[in-house]
């Protein structure tokens, strides 16, 4: 069948994408708390109330009207300090700003408790692997959360390309400006949940990088990043991040060598493009051909599937697909891409090659 560009075709996939969480457990309700009621605490709190098999126990933070507006509309316990919040409960979801995230943190492995922490894991590379080596210590569960690992686009994305090469990918998370993750750069709020997609899809070291950045809002930090990447296996990927465009986008780009794939994160949509071979019949000149197929894709919320596999993880004693190591893997990459973008350079991999463990999935 042949097509104009513009139209297209839609063909089922597949329906039900195989989520992490999916397994028999027993009914032990888990009891939770979450730690730091702000933008994306709240929404952690929503929906661990309905999850099943979870006891939402109580909400800590320090801002007492927003801790108390959460837990009277949640009818649960607020704490003002959340460290008499941790004998209460096996687990915690950390939703504090990232630099209070090792602190925190710590503090919740020291009492034995489980911990979703957001992204990004730390601060500081040294910060994360000590909150890593310390969760292994104790034997706590520590997820980060990377979540777009449990977006339906995403893990619908992975099935696509098991059947693809990759040449090249393209990675957009925009946003317009707004007050919030202030105490960080674009490149740890935003661009590391791409980076963690790259690294995933990718299963290559970096070898060589090039970043540049601009300052826009006066927050201190890089506003907007573009970071151009070269993998050991010869994969190529463009990052762009920013906090000040006018226009909310996220969108990953897989340029194949049969295909070229889009998967819009926002939307839940994937598309994948295919170039007809042949020539048309006749004098036509403003012509291209194409099959477009729309992958359908499961529309369960990502912070659901996200908290449901932590509690499942807590509760059966398995590791997080999403644990402290590979976090820290896209924090280190992170922190390098903000050097080189801070001082516009190009970075390779030494002759001696010890660099090359610093990028390494
Ligand atoms: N996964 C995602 O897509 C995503 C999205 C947004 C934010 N985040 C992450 O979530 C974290 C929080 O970001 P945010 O945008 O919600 O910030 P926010 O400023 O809106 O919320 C932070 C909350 O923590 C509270 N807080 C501060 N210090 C505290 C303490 N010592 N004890 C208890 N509470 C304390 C604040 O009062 C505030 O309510 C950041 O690490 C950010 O990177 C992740």
């Amino acid at each position: 069948m042949r097509l104009d560009s513009a139209v297209l075709v839609f063909e089922e996939l597949s329906l039900v994408p195989a989520l992490p969480n999916s397994g028999v457990h027993d009914a032990r309700p888990v009891a939770v708390g979450v730690i730091g009621v702000g933008n994306m605490g709240q929404h952690h709190v929503r929906v661990l109330s309905f999850l099943k098999d979870v006891q939402l126990v109580g909400v800590a933070d320090i801002n007492v009207e927003r801790g108390l507006q959460l837990a009277t509309k949640y009818q649960v316990r607020f704490f003002a300090d959340y460290r008499d919040l941790l004998p209460h409960v096996e687990a915690v979801c950390v939703a504090v700003p990232t630099r209070l995230h090792y602190e925190v943190g710590m503090t919740c492995i020291r009492h034995g408790v489980h911990i979703l922490m957001e992204k990004p894991i730390a601060a500081s590379i040294a910060e994360a692997e000590r909150l890593v080596s310390a969760a292994t210590e104790a034997n706590c569960i520590l997820q980060v959360g990377h979540i777009e690992r449990f977006n339906p686009a995403f893990l619908e994305l992975q099935k696509v390309l098991q059947q693809e090469e990759i040449l090249a990918l393209e990675a957009h998370r925009l946003s317009p400006y707004s007050q919030r993750a202030n105490d960080v750069s674009v490149v740890l709020d935003l661009m590391i949940h791409d980076i963690d997609l790259l690294l995933e899809l990718t299963a290559a070291p970096v070898v060589q990088l090039t970043a540049s950045g601009t300052h826009a809002s006066g927050s201190g930090y890089l506003d907007y990043v573009t970071a151009t990447l070269t993998f050991d296996n010869g994969v190529i990927a463009s990052l762009t991040a920013s906090k000040v465009t006018h226009r909310k986008v996220r969108r990953l780009t897989i340029h194949g060598k049969n295909s070229l794939t889009e998967a819009d994160f926002l939307n839940n949509e994937i598309f994948i493009h295919r170039h007809l071979p042949g020539q048309p019949t006749g004098q036509v000149l403003y012509r291209q051909d194409e099959w477009v197929e729309r992958v359908y894709t499961n529309n369960i919320e990502p912070l659901q599937a996200e908290l449901e596999h932590f509690v499942n993880c807590v509760r059966e004693g398995n590791q997080p697909s999403v644990g402290g190591e590979q976090a820290l893997r896209a924090l280190r990459l992170a922190t390098r891409i903000e050097q080189i973008a801070l001082h516009n350079q190009i970075w390779s991999v030494p002759r001696n090659g010890l660099e090359k463990s610093l990028v390494s999935p």
